[in-house]
């Protein structure tokens, strides 16, 4: 039998890790041979919804779910964990400022950083999904040095998702017809979807909806504007599709983006397509052998460069907040 890994969520009570627990448990990570053992974390205030998850993860009988954990510290959370999903995070409440949003979060990210680098497993995966993400990310990172840059990332793959379903609907294609689409820069209204690269079929998006007033109208700010939207409709945040989009970061990870194409990544920029080197930025991604690898080469048009600009300039002035906040060493 093989080894059963370890994979710990954070905030597992919540929304979103309630959706996400149960993917992991059937296999949908790691696949059909691998057991599982879970752990939830969460704050005290958590731990009881959380033993109650865990009740019911019991009563599913997963064949692949060899434990379940309930822990309200990181440390015994992430002892000796292979993989974490980065859920639990600070909310913004009425009339929170950015800088506010960042100190709660960095509050929780820095020591919960120190924990990992401290407990994990040597081969730990983690990815943030509770925001502000790529922020959160960062924080995490500064406080785990010894854990490889490429090892800790934040998610833009719900934005990536939903960018492929609106070319999808735009065009009749099936979902899976669509390679190659790219999220740039934050998880924020800033973010940049981009088509220009994307294929459908195999053939460039833009030969089939040649279109710009609908890319630069509707494309581009409905998909940073989606989550919104989803709030407006149902009276809550994103959750099943948020936890199907840490599935999908997790499982092309662990097994490989599919060949000819690539997803959306956060991850420490190492200079690439002049964002400064060590920002968490979100740049077309490739997994190859269990370690993300930017998509090279792409020409990045004007009308482009302007979107990804903005974005960009818009993590500096979070990290530059956070570094004077004292979380993070800077660049
Ligand atoms: P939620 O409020 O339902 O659940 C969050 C859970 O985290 C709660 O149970 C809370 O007790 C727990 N928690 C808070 N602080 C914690 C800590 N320090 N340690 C452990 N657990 C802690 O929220 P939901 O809907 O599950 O969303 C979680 C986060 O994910 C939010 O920050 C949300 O903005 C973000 N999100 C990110 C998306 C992305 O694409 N990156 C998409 C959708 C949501």
């Amino acid at each position: 039998m093989t080894q059963a890994v370890n994979v710990t969520i954070t905030g597992g009570a919540g929304q979103i890790g309630y959706a996400l627990a149960f993917r992991i448990a059937h296999g949908d990570v790691f696949g059909p041979e691998v057991p599982v053992n879970l752990h939830l974390l969460e704050i005290p205030a958590g731990v009881r919804a959380a033993e109650g998850v865990a009740m019911e993860l019991d009563d599913s009988a997963f064949p692949l779910l060899n434990s379940v954990h309930v822990h309200d510290n990181a440390r015994s959370a992430f002892d000796g964990t292979n993989m974490v999903a980065f859920v639990g995070a600070r909310p913004r409440s009425k009339g929170m400022e950015r800088a506010d949003l960042l100190e709660a979060n960095g509050g929780i990210f820095g020591p919960q950083g120190t924990a990992l680098g401290e407990h994990a497993a040597p081969d730990v995966r983690a990815l943030v999904i509770g925001n502000p993400a790529n922020t959160n990310a960062a924080i995490l990172a500064a406080h785990a040095p010894d854990i490889p840059a490429g090892r800790i990332t934040a998610m833009t793959r719900l934005d990536h998702n939903r960018a492929v379903a609106m070319l999808a609907k735009k065009t009749g294609a099936p979902a899976a017809a669509i390679t190659r689409m790219s999220i740039w820069g934050n998880h924020s209204p800033t973010q940049y979807p981009d088509l220009f690269h994307a294929l459908i079929d195999g053939v460039p998006a833009t030969e089939k909806i040649d279109d710009h007033e609908w890319v630069a109208q509707e494309f581009v700010p409905r998909v940073a504007q989606r989550g919104t939207e989803i709030i407006q409709a149902r009276g809550a945040s994103s959750a099943a599709s948020a936890a199907s989009a840490t599935i999908d970061h997790l499982h092309d990870w662990v097994h490989g983006t599919p060949k000819g194409d690539w997803t959306s990544v956060a991850m420490p920029s190492d200079g690439s397509y002049g964002v400064p080197e060590g920002l968490m930025c979100s740049f077309p991604m490739r997994s190859i052998n269990g370690e993300w690898e930017i998509v090279q080469g792409l020409e990045i048009s004007d009308f482009s460069q302007g979107y990804i600009d903005i974005s960009v300039e818009e993590l500096k002035q979070e990290l530059k907040i956070v570094e004077e906040l004292g979380f993070t060493p800077g660049l």
